[in-house]
């Protein structure tokens, strides 16, 4: 049995933090919580809200009042509401990666959300993925890993993400959204992306997901035993 620790997984955009933290949760029994998910759910609202990504008063408000959740899907993947509407696709569309990191800029916005984070892992068993999660959310928990992949990579496995999902885009263009939006995420103030002090950096540029998958459950089993 492994010991219901909480796990840290940090890194930027294509890193393939989420195809990784989703694998270790379900090796591990352990809940799965995609954070970049609920900062999506909010700024998909303030799309609809037609409220400006400048105005953190409104923003802060908005997440205030919005009601996020993740539950188990069909084979295991997550279902994502927002005011009890399933909001899983929506959350993904090219509108809402163009204006997450500059919601995720507000402080108030992330000050709300990290408490909701922080409630879900507060009994162990978590599988948090994100940004901030070892640094600011969960400076605690028992293990943190940081995710990197050169920009090259990443920009190809989001390009193929994107073209399953019916997008046309040039790997040029997607390069260049990964970059700025890593830039965005890096240079703000509150609890940017950064290896967490203690985090076990993994390079994915050249290991499988299954590899990068047993260096983080062969980490926690053992040490995490009994
Ligand atoms: O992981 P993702 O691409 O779904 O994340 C969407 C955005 O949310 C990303 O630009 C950074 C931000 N984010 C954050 O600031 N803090 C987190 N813990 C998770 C995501």
């Amino acid at each position: 049995m492994v010991r219901r620790v909480n796990i840290a997984i940090d890194g930027p955009a294509g890193s393939g933090k989420s195809t990784v933290a989703r694998t270790v949760a379900k090796k591990l029994g352990f809940l799965y919580v995609d954070t970049g998910a609920m900062y999506r759910a909010v700024t998909l609202k303030a799309i609809q809200e037609g409220i400006d990504c400048n105005d953190y008063d409104a923003l802060t408000d908005l997440a205030r009042r919005s009601r996020i959740d993740q539950e188990a899907g069909h084979n295991g993947a997550l279902r994502v509401m927002l005011d009890n509407m399933d909001v899983t696709q929506a959350i993904r569309a090219q509108e809402v990666n163009h204006n997450v990191s500059l919601v995720a800029r507000v402080p108030g916005v992330r000050k709300h959300l990290a408490a909701l984070q922080q409630a879900m892992a507060a009994n162990g068993g978590v599988v948090m993925e994100g940004r901030d999660i070892g640094t600011a959310v969960l400076p605690q928990a028992e293990f943190k890993f940081f995710l990197t992949a050169s920009p090259e990579e990443r920009a190809r496995r989001r390009l193929n993400d994107l073209l399953e999902k019916g997008y046309n885009l040039k790997q040029q263009q997607v390069i260049k959204e990964i970059m700025e939006r890593d830039r965005i995420d890096s240079e703000r103030a509150t609890d940017p992306l950064k290896p967490a002090e203690g985090a076990k950096v993994i390079d994915s540029s050249l290991l499988s997901i299954d590899q990068v998958v047993n260096l983080i459950t062969d980490a926690v089993s053992g040490e995490g035993t009994g």
